[in-house]
């Protein structure tokens, strides 16, 4: 074993992940009627033989209408569970662990794909009806959602627990739920979004009750050694929103639920916001709330040097880094990390003639 921070172990309720890299939550826009493909299982399990420590899938949908496109990932049925198991079984069998995110994107649903144009689709062209806290639309080129009634935010958080069952039975680790990047949960969260006058809406405490009642129902619903997060857009990046300070007020509450760590991104629900976007400019965000909310944190965004990554392991400002686009250009970022930094190289047996490598890391280990 390594001493370098990032290729420590890290462990979470039963589950220790070999080390600090996971694989940030990304759409493939492939899936048919919500089933993961091939697709999927090669984009999943070359990262999972690259070496990063836990994989999360893609934002998934609760329900069709949670879905971002038509092409997003869904578990809204049992009959998607069965090639989700064989993708686990496989992500698994290469050392990493494996995560869902599960998601519902709100008034940021129903739009076409990225590479068809990305905008909102109407109902008679693919698309559907959105809904939200209020009949706020995102920007002028969206539709205005439908706002939830009772019936209809206890209808979401059943799927959501739904969901949740449905992913321990296909074989995930870990379950992150979506409440970044202006999606369903975080519009409850921002007051740009959240014009209702329940107790849904208004204080911040009002707010919060739609996130912590979902994160609730979904630890209640699943066995206790699943681990169980989630994302938050820590900062909207527009004066009087969502910000940092609220991110940590919440992550303690849902730390009191039995919240097992925080992804800190942001972003996603105020279109004309100015993100600066600079390596690592999300970390302080993770800094923060692992130091005032004492839970584990990920941190995510421009990371893409592994001297990066192992000094921010190093100084205590995030537990986990998630990587995401680097990721997409090399699938053996961690592998790849390991070798800058010196650290043992958890290579596949049938890729390691090409690190140069006689025996897995994993190999050495048995032989002590
Ligand atoms: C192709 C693509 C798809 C993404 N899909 C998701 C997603 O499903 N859920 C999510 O929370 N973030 C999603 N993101 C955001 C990433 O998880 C990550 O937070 C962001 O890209 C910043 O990290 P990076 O600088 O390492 O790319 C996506 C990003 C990309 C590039």
């Amino acid at each position: 074993m390594t001493d370098t921070p990032l290729f420590t172990p890290f462990k979470m309720r039963n589950l220790t992940l070999r080390n600090r890299i996971g694989i940030s939550p990304m759409c493939q826009y492939s899936a048919v009627d919500g089933f993961a493909n091939d697709w999927h299982l090669a984009h999943l399990g070359a990262r999972a033989a690259g070496g990063a420590g836990l994989i999360i899938m893609e934002a998934t949908g609760v329900s069709p209408e949670g879905r971002i496109t038509p092409g997003c990932h869904g578990i809204w049925k049992d009959e998607h569970i069965p090639f989700l198991k064989r993708l686990t079984d496989f992500v698994k069998s290469q050392g990493a662990a494996i995560g869902i995110q599960l998601g519902h994107a709100g008034r940021k649903a129903s739009c076409a794909l990225p590479w068809d144009g990305g905008k909102a689709l109407a109902v008679n062209a693919g698309g559907w009806q959105t809904v939200a806290p209020s009949a706020i639309a995102f920007s002028d080129e969206s539709p205005v959602p439908q706002a939830l009634d009772k019936a209809g935010i206890a209808k979401v958080i059943a799927d959501f627990v739904a969901a949740a069952k449905r992913s321990v039975d296909a074989g995930f680790q870990v379950l992150e739920l979506h409440g970044a990047h202006g999606y369903l949960l975080h519009e409850f969260l921002s007051p740009f979004s959240n014009a209702r006058t329940d107790e849904y809406g208004g204080s911040e405490e009002n707010r919060f009750r739609f996130v912590l009642e979902t994160f609730k129902a979904v630890r209640a619903a699943v066995p206790d050694d699943i681990v169980v997060g989630i994302r938050l857009s820590c900062s909207e990046w527009v004066e009087g929103g969502f910000d940092v300070d609220s991110a940590v007020r919440l992550a303690t509450q849902l730390k009191a639920l039995g919240a097992d760590f925080i992804d800190c991104s942001s972003g996603g629900n105020i279109p004309h916001a100015k993100i600066p976007s600079t390596p690592g400019y999300q970390v302080p965000f993770a800094h923060k709330i692992r130091a005032e909310a004492k839970l584990p944190v990920a941190a995510v965004g421009i990371i893409t040097e592994a001297v990066q990554a192992n000094e921010l392991i190093a100084k205590g400002d995030a537990d986990l880094v998630f990587i995401a686009r680097a990721s997409l250009r090399d699938p053996h970022w961690a592998l790849n990390a390991a070798v800058t930094l010196g650290a043992d190289v958890d290579a596949p047996s049938q890729y390691l003639r090409g690190y140069n490598a006689s025996r897995t890391t994993a190999a050495k280990r048995k032989a002590g």
